[in-house]
């Protein structure tokens, strides 16, 4: 009898302790568990801070091949210190009706979620994709909620900026050069024809392309959407409505035919920074980084933020979103993903504090970490 209460003791005790195990540090790379002590699904994603609370949401992934298509919509966590997060559930789901845009096998990704002081509304963006197109259809989607924990109401998805021409767009380029659209990919005329807008042309009728992306608000909260567009390879920054629910006519490219993906972008002492990586599909690459004084630009180029072993593949991650902690001056938190296309759920989180050798992000690998580097 008493082998036996001590069993039970003994292995409620271990039952207890994995249930309740406290995060108190951040393992790059690894399974980081919520508070139900199941792996966070919330990839590409990005985080809302209210009222004391941290939202961080992202894409709802499932296991298998197929996983990275949207099969529930978007999740959101809840934490209070950034190590231990609770599951808030699907904050917006997939529909089924197959007529719906966000109909259940479409592709959510990068959801970012903004707080609209004026409105007292909870905006998420997100790069959606239909369901059945591959990634031609390059839409911005919005979603709104009076709640940060959601549900979030979908409202629309397009292409931003129709029939509006960049603010830095040489009035030259707005006629088509003869011939363009048949020039060799990749080849020296053709990247120049990039780079003098040939596919800002192409698709000024039907609104600029949309994929990867990111929301920033300034602080003068002024926001703007910064989408991969152009086939990828241009990034448009483009500003939002004072509601945060469409665009103005105000946009600019950003790099040129420099072929950036998963913007991520925050402001230390008035200057602008920018991170982002190389387009090779879920594989990483080597991740790029920009500075500017204005939002507006000129955006110049910094380099790999990536310093050690690991820094040409970014540690084997891919940027999503850079985390200001609240109330810290100066502490950045770099979040990225580690994608997994074979298992898309058991795809990982990269985080990392983001140093400064002078004016320059610096990204130094830790294996696990706390708040106190700061
Ligand atoms: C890289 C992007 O950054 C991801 O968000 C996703 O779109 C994949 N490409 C798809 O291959």
């Amino acid at each position: 009898m008493i082998k036996f209460l001590c069993s039970v003791v003994l292995i409620s005790s271990a039952l207890f302790s994995f249930v309740f195990t406290q995060n108190d540090s951040f393992i790059p790379g690894k399974q980081w568990k919520d508070t139900n002590g199941v792996h966070i699904n919330a990839h590409g994603g990005g985080v809302v801070f209210v009222d004391g609370v941290y939202y961080w949401y992202g894409e709802y992934k499932t296991a298998g091949r197929g996983g990275n298509t949207s099969l529930q919509g978007v999740s959101c966590y809840s934490s209070t210190d950034l190590y231990n997060w609770k599951n808030e559930g699907i904050v917006l789901r997939v529909e089924t009706d197959p007529n719906s845009e966000i109909t259940k096998g479409c592709v959510i990704e990068r959801p970012k979620v903004v707080f609209n002081k004026k409105t007292g509304k909870y905006v998420m963006w997100f790069h959606l994709e239909l369901k059945g197109q591959g990634y031609d259809a390059a839409r911005a989607g919005l979603a709104v909620s009076d709640n940060p924990r959601g549900p979030f109401k979908f409202e629309k998805s397009y292409r931003p900026n129709k029939g509006v021409w960049p603010m830095n767009f040489d009035a030259k380029f707005k006629s088509a050069v003869i011939g363009e659209h048949k020039l060799k990919s990749w080849t020296p005329e053709w990247l120049t024809a990039v780079k003098n807008g040939m596919l800002v042309r192409r698709d000024f009728e039907k609104g600029q392309m949309s994929r990867d992306m990111t929301v920033y608000v300034d602080d003068n909260d002024k926001a703007y959407l910064i989408h991969a567009s152009e086939d990828n390879l241009t990034l448009h920054m483009s500003e939002l409505t004072d509601d945060y629910l469409d665009f103005t006519e105000k946009w600019i490219r950003v790099a040129p035919a420099g072929h950036n993906e998963a913007p991520a972008i925050f402001k230390k002492d008035g200057i602008y920074y920018m991170i982002t990586s190389g387009c090779t599909g879920w594989d990483p690459n080597e991740a790029r980084s920009f500075q500017s004084k204005s939002i507006w630009g000129p955006w110049k180029p910094l380099g790999n933020p990536c310093v050690g072993k690991g820094a040409e593949l970014t540690f084997h991650s891919q940027s999503t979103y850079v985390l200001p902690v609240a109330g810290k001056k100066d502490q950045f938190i770099f979040m990225a993903d580690r994608w997994k296309p074979n298992n898309p759920i058991d795809g990982s989180y990269v985080w990392l504090p983001i140093q400064f050798d002078k004016q320059k992000p610096v990204l130094n690998w830790l294996e696990s970490w706390s708040l106190d580097v700061f």
